[in-house]
């Protein structure tokens, strides 16, 4: 499946997951073909994206290529989550008060669903509505923080206080004017300022509630705190950054940066896994940002890649720890023909093979409109990968 800006859908298009509104409504079933109507009222929900079934692989089932994309939180209770975090939020904005219980409950109802699908890696991103961005970022925060206490070996005790903190790590949003969350593109000088007193703002209301531990308020108050000593809101250092905040520094960035926002599309996972890495220990704790980044599928099932050889193809299996060299089954070779079963590669196995470029759901779109009208005399697919790659004397 692949993800789709609304702007980019096309009639005809499948839909790939159940997809809802902001207030948790299903508006249209995995397997909707989609006419224009209902393209249009997705515009009109305000969702910037959805799943679509991949047009490469539409004639294989997916059961033939892999199981099911496994998912670390069910859609439906991330979307409960999310509209009880924006509930609750807007109330705290209104009010200046916090009512801890909703959170209590959500932290602890995604932590029950993390732990009972353990093990599962992250293949999908989440689809947001425009404006409730803050909302869903908490609510995956959240879960990409306890999946990684989880690695850490974790008891439920410290993960519950992780995931509570996690799911507040931006409280002190609430507290700074609407008008700078939802601005697009850069803040100012003094925008900025006032934006970066969150961490403490978030931290002086949770602090004071009895039922939220206070090591789940100093994420609020350190998330923001990079390794070298170079973030804010005090300029801590190192292992003087509480190891909660360090976690939940490196779920903060990864969320932002493969998210869909108003004014950009969400980094691809292999751009935000290289983006990561370029910053471990500078803003990052090198040992829990490994333990991060082995949960995350570099490259999902189903995306489509090209290789060095030219080739074109489908991600069918991933292993945790080795997820830059995913097994592989060819679509198209390298002189554009389609192939009704291609050979399977396992990158693990094949060193000299290595993926080149993978296509956005846009350049598929062209893609398979190049490709399409070719379709080659069926080959043995193994007889004809080994002779183009494994040459005599090459
Ligand atoms: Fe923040």
């Amino acid at each position: 499946m692949q993800k789709i800006a609304i702007p980019n859908l096309q009639p005809n298009m499948v839909v790939a997951r159940n997809i809802f509104s902001p207030d948790g409504v299903l508006l249209l079933s995995a397997d909707t073909v989609l006419n224009p109507s209902q393209i249009d009222r997705l515009q009109q929900f305000g969702l910037t994206s959805i799943y679509i079934k991949n047009p490469f692989t539409d004639n294989l089932n997916d059961s033939d290529l892999f199981d099911t994309i496994p998912e670390v939180v069910r859609e439906e209770t991330r979307v409960q989550a999310i509209q009880i975090v924006n509930t609750s939020f807007q109330n705290l904005a209104i009010t200046q008060e916090l009512n801890t219980q909703p959170f209590q409950e959500i932290s602890d109802f995604l932590l029950e669903e993390v732990i009972k699908n353990r093990g599962a890696m992250i293949h999908l991103t989440d689809i947001r509505a425009r404006d409730g961005y803050t909302f869903g970022h908490s609510v995956n925060v959240c879960v990409l923080a306890t999946l990684t206490g989880l690695q850490m070996g974790y008891d439920l005790g410290k993960l519950k206080e992780l995931a509570l903190g996690a799911l507040l790590h931006d409280t002190g949003k609430m507290l700074v004017p609407k008008e700078l969350l939802i601005k697009p593109g850069p803040l100012t000088c003094a925008e900025r300022k006032l934006m970066e007193r969150h961490p403490d703002l978030g931290f002086n209301v949770l602090r004071t509630q009895r039922d939220i531990p206070l090591v789940s308020a100093h994420i609020a108050y350190q998330h923001h705190e990079k390794f070298d000593g170079t973030g804010y809101t005090r300029s801590l250092c190192g292992t003087e950054i509480h190891e909660y905040a360090r976690i939940v520094a490196i779920a903060d960035v990864y969320d932002a940066l493969t998210s869909d926002r108003p004014y950009k599309e969400g980094t691809l996972p292999h751009e935000a896994y290289e983006i990561m890495m370029s910053l471990a220990s500078t803003h990052f704790d090198p040992a829990i940002l490994r333990i991060f980044l082995n949960q995350i599928a570099v490259y999902p099932l189903d995306s489509i890649v090209q290789l060095n050889t030219g080739d074109i193809a489908v991600v069918i299996g991933v292993t945790p720890g080795l997820q830059t060299r995913p097994t592989l089954k060819i679509l198209v070779n390298a002189d554009g023909c389609r192939l009704a079963d291609g050979p399977e590669i396992d990158l693990t196995k094949n060193l000299t093979t290595f993926i080149h470029k993978v296509f956005t759901s846009t350049e598929l779109l062209h893609l398979d409109a190049r490709t399409s009208s070719k379709h080659c005399r069926r080959q043995q697919p193994t007889d004809m990968y080994l002779k183009k790659n494994f040459q005599p004397n090459s």
